[in-house]
């Protein structure tokens, strides 16, 4: 098996990390492998906000907690009342990818450069996971007045259409969930 496949069949949701910043250079190269996500007619609809600042971090967690405590999905309110439950999973570094919705698939764009960088990511150790609150939470009125409270620039027009948290794992990678094989139909 070569690394690339290798790389792609270890990637798991990390939910506990390491309170140590990500390393610039790592950082770079997870970036870079967003920027160089296809995109349709390479028009690049997207910009990437990089959250670093743990007080800032703490305040979009707590806000985009709501959004999973009420949201109609049971199992979600369920999971977010649970004791100590935190969104961001307490990971020094969040990444939030907007884009343009006029662009023409903005929101396929945005999610193939975040693979892009979870696999990077996870090429270099770093752990990473996917985190649905934020563009939840920005979905409704008030997240969005928030998000400008606390100092979120995204470009005119964008909205988040991706976001993960990005750290080094506290623990091995979690156990493969079960990946269902019978999903595929060849028409020879
Ligand atoms: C669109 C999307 C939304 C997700 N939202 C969350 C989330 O809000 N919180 C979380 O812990 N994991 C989230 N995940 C991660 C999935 O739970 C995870 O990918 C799935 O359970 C399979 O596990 P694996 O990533 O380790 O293969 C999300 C994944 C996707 C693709």
């Amino acid at each position: 098996m070569n690394e690339t496949i290798s790389t792609i069949l270890k990637r798991r949701s990390v939910r506990l990390f390491r309170p140590d910043p990500v390393g610039q250079t790592e950082f770079d190269l997870v970036l870079e492998a967003g920027r160089y996500a296809p995109s349709a007619m390479n028009q690049q609809p997207w910009h990437f906000t990089a959250i670093r600042n743990p007080e800032l971090l703490g305040k979009l967690e707590e806000n985009c907690k709501s959004a999973f405590l009420e949201s109609n999905v049971e199992a979600l309110r369920e999971v977010a009342k649970q004791e100590g439950f935190s969104v961001f999973y307490h990971a020094p570094l969040m990444v939030i990818i907007s884009g343009d919705p006029g662009a023409i698939a903005a929101q396929y764009d945005c999610t193939l450069a975040m693979e892009n960088m979870m696999l990077a990511a996870t090429s270099l150790g770093i752990g990473s996971c996917w985190t649905h609150a934020v563009m939840m939470f920005n979905s409704t009125d008030k997240g969005k007045a928030i998000f400008k409270q606390l100092g979120f620039n995204f470009p005119e027009g964008h909205q988040p259409y991706a976001a993960a948290v990005f750290g080094y794992p506290a623990e091995p990678y979690p156990e493969t969930p079960p990946k269902n094989a019978e999903c595929v139909t060849i028409l020879d």
